[in-house]
């Protein structure tokens, strides 16, 4: 690959591809780091030509994915940022124990990479004397190769990085819970069972759509590779994922991704440990079936754009439904967004209901809409920030008006299909989910 990749129009497809996929901001790597994947990807499909590797990529799910395997960087190892393990040790102890005694909780690593995270819940929650049918840990990545890796259960020295325990030994864990096979640590059954790996996207907005909410999410060192509006999507997407009051451990340098309002900080040094704030809604219902969009005027801080569409080709191939990724849009079609003062505009907006001024930015988002009628994103937003304000039947108004000037606005038939499910309207909801669906696996 010769010159300035990223200025060819194939080299900046690419890179929107992977910006849009899984939600990658070029410059967390670095553009060297971009090109040098690329490249190396290109190379292992015998393409020493950009173009011709882009229309390679447009008809192939497996060159896709070969690309995202060779941008991601799975570094991780066991009990990496000790105290994190030490604060899950703790609440395991105490609430944890009690909350098991109702029902078995549900831990969730995303991204867990090659396992070692995921796999250190386990024990740690076993060494908290948690036994096997009380806990349950359920771990996600978007590349292939590591869940194989995982799953194998078998590991180098390399994943026991020196100081990475203070809960207790490491080679007291290494004796419990590994077998030695010369130079490789088997990891036994009893702790293998307790993790169950599935590939998933944490930049598709349907990720774990329709699952359970869970009582603790591990989501570190992910943040950090994610453009803003795919780790404000996230952020939006880990507070569906747990249950009031559960815990959302994330990495050192992504902890200013926390909306105080939704999250509480939990003071226990370098664990970087938060509780979703349970709202008096939250508590008084209690979901026990599909997790919910928030509610809160907060929940807003996301959502523009509008989440990217899905392509029949790149969807067809996905390993596992729900899809994984996001979309690869027929020649990177961009999501249909507002024009550039328009999206300046409604993000004002969207900051004047994050910051609770919700009355004000529903009269601008009214006023807005009054000179722009058939924009769909203010609608949307319309349709949030009647919901933060508690106004469902004006909320679900709007939203219906994003669907019928963006047929494939997949944001507002979620929020409609939550909202009808709330109020016991399930085939209505059940049909807005198929259509979802068809959205994000047909297009
Ligand atoms: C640095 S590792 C973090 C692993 C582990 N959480 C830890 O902190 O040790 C980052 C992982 O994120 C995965 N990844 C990258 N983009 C992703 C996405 N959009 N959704 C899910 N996983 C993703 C990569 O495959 C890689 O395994």
């Amino acid at each position: 690959m010769e010159g300035r990749f990223e200025q060819t129009d194939a080299g900046g497809n690419i890179a929107a591809l992977l910006n849009q996929l899984i939600g990658l901001n070029e410059t967390s790597i670095g553009s060297a780091g971009v090109q040098r994947a690329i490249a190396q990807a290109m190379q292992a499909a015998g393409y020493g030509n950009v173009e011709a590797y882009w229309q390679h990529l447009q008809g192939s799910q497996a060159a896709i994915a070969a690309l995202i395997e060779a941008i991601v960087v799975p570094e991780t190892s066991f009990f990496r940022n000790p105290e994190s393990f030490a604060f899950l040790k703790r609440w395991a102890n105490q609430t944890g124990r009690q909350q098991a005694a109702e029902a078995p909780l549900r831990l969730l690593s995303l991204p867990c990479s090659t396992g070692e995270e995921p796999y250190s819940m386990a024990m740690t929650l076993l060494e908290a004397g948690l036994s096997a049918e009380q806990f349950q840990v359920e771990a996600l990545d978007v590349s292939a190769a590591a869940l194989t890796q995982a799953e194998r259960g078998v590991f180098s020295a390399y994943s026991f990085r020196p100081g990475q325990s203070v809960t207790t030994s490491l080679d007291a864990v290494v004796d419990r819970y590994f077998q030695r096979d010369g130079e490789r640590y088997r990891l036994i059954d009893r702790v293998r069972s307790q993790v169950k790996f599935r590939p998933g996207n944490l930049a598709d907005p349907m990720c774990l759509y329709q699952t359970q909410p869970y009582d603790v999410v591990f989501c570190r060192n992910l943040l950090i590779y994610f453009h803003q509006v795919a780790r404000d999507r996230a952020m939006r997407t880990l507070h569906r994922l747990l249950q009031p009051n559960g815990l959302l451990f994330l990495g050192y340098a992504e902890t200013n991704q926390i909306h105080p309002d939704q999250f509480e900080s939990i003071r226990y040094p370098q664990a970087f440990v938060y509780r979703r704030v349970a709202s008096p809604a939250a508590q008084s219902k209690r979901r026990s079936v599909a997790n919910t969009v928030p509610t809160s005027a907060l929940s807003l801080r996301p959502g523009l754009p509008v989440p990217p569409k899905l392509t029949p080709d790149v969807a067809k191939s996905l390993p596992v439904t729900p899809p994984i990724y996001p979309t690869l849009p027929s020649a990177i079609r961009p999501p249909r967004l507002p024009p550039p003062a328009a999206q300046t505009f409604l993000s004002d907006i969207r900051s004047m209901a994050d910051r609770g001024e919700l009355s004000i930015a529903a009269a601008q988002c009214d006023r807005y809409l009054h000179t722009h009628p058939t924009s769909a994103a203010a609608y949307l937003l319309l349709g949030e920030i009647y919901q933060g304000q508690g106004n469902d039947e004006a909320a679900m108004q709007a939203f219906r008006k994003a669907i019928y000037l963006d047929p494939t606005c997949v944001e507002a038939l979620l929020y409609l299909a939550l909202r009808y499910e709330d109020q016991g309207h399930l085939a209505a909801a059940e049909r807005l989910r198929q259509r979802i669906q068809r959205l994000t696996v047909d297009d």
